[in-house]
């Protein structure tokens, strides 16, 4: 990579804000919203107005920094329909330009600082990563006032880099699976959400999803099943569904990723959520019985057999294919959810167990993922897996997915191994959002938006030299019941926002009331790029106090959206634009029926919600 250490000395002059000075923000900036919220943000007075002789300048010529230059026009196109020329820099003060450069820096690989006045735009970081994140905050500088392309951005200095290093999302396409172009646009969205990890989840029970020149199989017979359980109660569908990802585009999805600074993690389940490959090839069982794909969810007893050489012959092989399409330093194998019960019956996996001198079952799964985990690393990858895998012991160098809860990654940071927190109470998106009367179906639990918020990904019970070894924080997408990408955008978003702000933004940063405002500002973006984004947030909750006498109470009404125009009926009736307005906590009489609803410029924007207070029994 090039650099132009002309440029790079004079911006470490005169631009350079001192770490120090980062550590004061000043207090909420009033129309500035962007998604997760910067390190060190301060408003300066005026704009710079973008038109079209405004013309993005990259620092030397480097590759990489045009490539960005690039997005950001086409981002900029697509949003207020100018596309400024992109070209090199003669000088990084050039007059109505964004200027992207390079700058030896204290603000590490992904920080960077930018610049706003009312001449120029200037972005900086020490790695390209870092000025790319600068340009997607430069998008959210932009006005998302409705009617016209506003294109005046605000005048501000934002020195900005992430708390956390692992700031992932997870897609189940496994169960359900999703197209290329899907995937790239997932893609998009994460890095617009200053995310970096995409970790795919390419093998399950229902669904091998990804070529493997060596086992045509895998994809011919374990990519494709008759039907699709599709709600609770063994409710299946008998429509065919299948797919999987071509290596080629695997590669093609690779590279989109790392234009966009998001690494892709593959995941290749073992030994348990194997079921497609084990009808794809039965003999690596360990009865050699699956014999059709499944349409129905649930956890499945057959699993890879631990004893029999050529399942590692198998996954060798498989594992060698993997390694060499992804660049990713970790590649995830699963791990968990893999029932006993047919090693605890099988001749090999005995024979194993007593060749190895293991203590049991749970040995053996350990002595499984040891042996890949020793594999991989003569491929120069490490592994990481879900919480299970530290029972029966913990491979060396393997990283852990803490999701059964948050004790998986507190022994595991305590043994000091790298953890990626993903608790299921907070992360996993197939999880309602809302209340269920009010939601499409979904797998069960409740997470909503305030939840995902308040999350906080450093146990207290860690001691800070422990705490280093959170790498960071992950949400999951698990998709038994999200068949669309449609339904898959509703279950993401808005909560990976949330999960942006655990991710990137320090902790004493954090504010629920100032993230709900920036929230109106990302669900215009949204609305602008077509993400079908739930609009649970802006269902009425209630809190209703009863009277400690009588049949009254006292009835509060709120949403997980900023300043809402609340409007609700104590007759039954449907509320409209015209009902009471909700100021305050208000007293009802039983039996009453409250129906509330949010309202924007009169129209109702989400569903109506309603709670009945009864009266006590006789
Ligand atoms: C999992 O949810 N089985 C990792
Ligand atoms: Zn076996």
């Amino acid at each position: 990579m090039k650099k132009n250490t002309h440029f790079l000395l004079l911006m470490i002059s005169v631009n350079l804000v001192l770490v120090h000075d980062v550590m004061a923000q000043p207090g909420t900036q009033a129309g500035i919203t962007i998604v997760p919220k910067p390190l060190y943000l301060e408003q300066r007075s005026g704009n710079f107005v973008l038109d079209n002789e405004t013309r993005i300048l990259v620092s030397g010529e480097d590759r990489d920094l045009t490539a960005i230059g690039n997005q950001l026009a086409d981002e900029l196109e697509k949003l207020v329909g100018i596309r400024p020329d992109v070209g090199v820099a003669a000088s990084p003060h050039a007059k109505n330009s964004i200027f992207l450069g390079l700058e030896t820096d204290t603000l590490g690989d992904e920080g960077y600082r930018l610049t706003v006045s009312a001449d120029r735009v200037s972005a900086r970081g020490s790695k390209p990563a870092g000025v790319f994140y600068a340009t997607q905050s430069i998008l959210q500088l932009l006005p998302t006032a409705h009617g016209g392309a506003a294109t005046a951005l605000p005048a501000v200095e934002i020195a900005d880099k992430p708390r956390f290093g692992w700031r992932g999302l997870m897609l189940d396409v496994g169960r359900y699976f999703y197209s290329v172009e899907y995937i790239k646009k997932y893609i998009d969205y994460l890095a617009m959400h200053k995310m970096n990890t995409f970790h795919w989840h390419l093998t399950e029970d229902h669904g091998w999803r990804i070529e493997i020149k060596k086992y045509p199989r895998l994809t011919s017979v374990g990519a494709w099943r008759a039907g699709t359980q599709f709600a609770c109660g063994d409710r299946v569908d008998h429509t065919p569904h299948g797919g999987f990802y071509t290596q080629d585009q695997v590669r093609e999805i690779v590279a989109y990723a790392q234009a966009r600074y998001v690494t892709v993690v593959p995941e290749i389940e073992m030994p348990g959520h194997t079921y497609a490959a084990l009808v794809a090839y039965p003999e690596l069982s360990c009865t050699g019985e699956p014999a059709e794909m499944l349409i129905n969810w649930g956890i499945q007893e057959d699993i890879y057999c631990g004893g029999k050489e050529e399942v590692f012959v198998f996954l060798e092989n498989v594992l060698s294919e993997v390694a060499a399409l992804f660049p990713s330093e970790f590649i995830h194998i699963g791990g968990d959810e893999a029932p006993k019960k047919r090693w605890e019956a099988c001749s090999h996996c005995q024979k194993r167990i007593q060749d190895e001198g293991l203590e049991d079952e749970h040995e053996l799964q350990s002595y499984f993922i040891t042996r890949i985990e020793r594999f991989l690393r003569t491929k120069g990858k490490r592994i990481i897996g879900w919480d299970e895998i530290l029972e029966g012991g913990l491979a060396p160098n393997a990283a852990v997915m803490s999701w059964r809860g948050i004790e998986g990654g507190i022994e595991a940071a305590r043994m000091h191994h790298p953890v990626v927190m993903t608790p299921h109470t907070h992360m996993y998106f197939d999880y309602y959002q809302g209340e269920p009367y009010l939601e499409p179906f979904a797998i069960g639990g409740y997470l909503p938006l305030q939840k995902v918020y308040g999350y906080e990904p450093i146990p207290d019970e860690l001691s800070k030299e422990e705490a280093n070894f959170i790498l960071g924080v992950q949400g999951n997408v698990w998709a038994e019941y999200i068949h669309s990408p449609d339904y898959a955008d509703y279950m993401t978003f808005p909560r990976v926002a949330a999960l942006a702000e655990v991710a990137w933004t320090e902790r004493r940063l954090k504010d629920w009331d100032d993230f709900i405002r920036r929230m109106e500002a990302q669900y215009v973006r949204y609305e602008q790029r077509g993400i079908k984004y739930a609009q649970s947030a802006f269902n009425v909750l209630y809190d209703v106090r009863r009277d400690a006498v009588g049949s009254g109470a006292t009835v509060s009404l709120s949403t997980h959206t900023f300043q809402p125009d609340i409007r609700y009926t104590v007759d039954g009736t449907e509320p409209t634009a015209s009902a009471t307005s909700y100021e305050k906590p208000f007293a009802i009489a039983a039996p009453c029926t409250v129906k509330a609803a949010t309202f924007k410029n009169g129209i109702r924007i989400n569903k109506v919600s309603s709670y009945s207070l009864i009266g006590s029994e006789r």
